[in-house]
């Protein structure tokens, strides 16, 4: 629709002009989202480990592939200096990046594991944020989003997560801290919470037949998401639609906690 004849509601999901960094976006959830966000308008910067598949979603968005281990913490602090400079400052950051380490019970959990799962789930996405905020303060706006998991509000019987768990509800914490603490320079925080979605991390969960009926039977709409259904949620969450809105988890799960 030509943006003159937009509604004014409508107007306000409009993302022209911002340059946003996502992150984890060479699959699932991060593409999607990095291709969504796009779609509104941003120039967006593609941060992820797997280069080619960077450079292919670059080409499509015309956006800016960055190939870095979130793991590094070097690494971490060379990635918005890096997008400032090819891109502008950037006004939004997705922080989708995150992964289970370990498969094992809460008391086999390595010390090794634990501290894997911190430094990319939690430490990444503060570090960032941290790198964003001056850029966002010059702006006079800016939006963070973090993506968590149910599993940080509820615990999942059969699929151990501990420190997992740990990390995905610690982002609830810095949310909530950042957005009280930015929140007068215009920049809101704000974190989503999906339930399960098919993606690389889940396919086999979908794949074999018994855990997708503890799906079905456990989600009370009867869908099987995909990574566009978080996408409205954080497209809302990026533009001017929620300038009201902050430090706030925002769940996406078929009602699965809802139970
Ligand atoms: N799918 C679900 O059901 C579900 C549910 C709840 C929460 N989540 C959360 O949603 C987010 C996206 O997950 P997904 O489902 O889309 O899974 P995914 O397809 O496996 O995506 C994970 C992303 O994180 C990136 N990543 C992993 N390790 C990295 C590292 N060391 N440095 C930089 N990037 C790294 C991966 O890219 P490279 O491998 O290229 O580095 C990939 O782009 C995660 O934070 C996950 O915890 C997913």
């Amino acid at each position: 629709m030509d943006s003159d004849r937009m509604p004014a509601a409508l107007r306000r999901f409009d993302l022209t002009g911002r340059v946003a960094i996502v992150t984890g976006a060479s699959s699932g959830l991060g593409e999607t989202l990095a291709e969504t966000l796009s779609a509104a308008g941003a120039r967006v910067a593609l941060v992820a480990r797997r280069y080619d598949r960077l450079a292919k979603l670059a080409d499509r968005i015309d956006g800016l592939a960055v190939e870095a281990d979130l793991l590094d913490a070097a690494v971490v602090d060379a990635v918005v200096p890096q997008v400032a400079d090819r891109l502008g400052p950037p006004e939004i950051l997705i922080n989708a990046a995150g992964t289970i380490f370990s498969h094992e019970r809460a008391e086999d959990e390595t010390l090794d594991a634990i501290r894997q799962t911190t430094d990319l789930n939690l430490i990444a996405p503060f570090r960032l944020a941290q790198a964003v905020f001056p850029h966002m303060v010059a702006a006079g706006r800016g939006a963070v989003v973090n993506v968590s998991s149910i599993s940080g509000r509820v615990g999942v019987p059969g699929i151990p997560q501990a420190s997992y768990a740990a990390t995905k509800l610690g982002l609830s914490g810095l949310t909530a801290e950042l957005a009280v603490q930015w929140a007068r320079h215009h920049i809101r925080v704000n974190t989503v919470a999906p339930g399960f979605f098919r993606s690389e991390i889940t396919d086999s969960l979908y794949d074999e037949e018994r855990s997708a009926a503890w799906l079905r039977r456990n989600t009370p709409l009867p869908l099987e998401a995909g990574p566009e259904d978080i996408a409205g949620a954080v497209l809302w969450l990026c533009g001017d639609a929620a300038r009201y809105v902050t430090g706030q988890t925002i769940v996406v799960d078929g009602g699965w906690t809802a139970r």
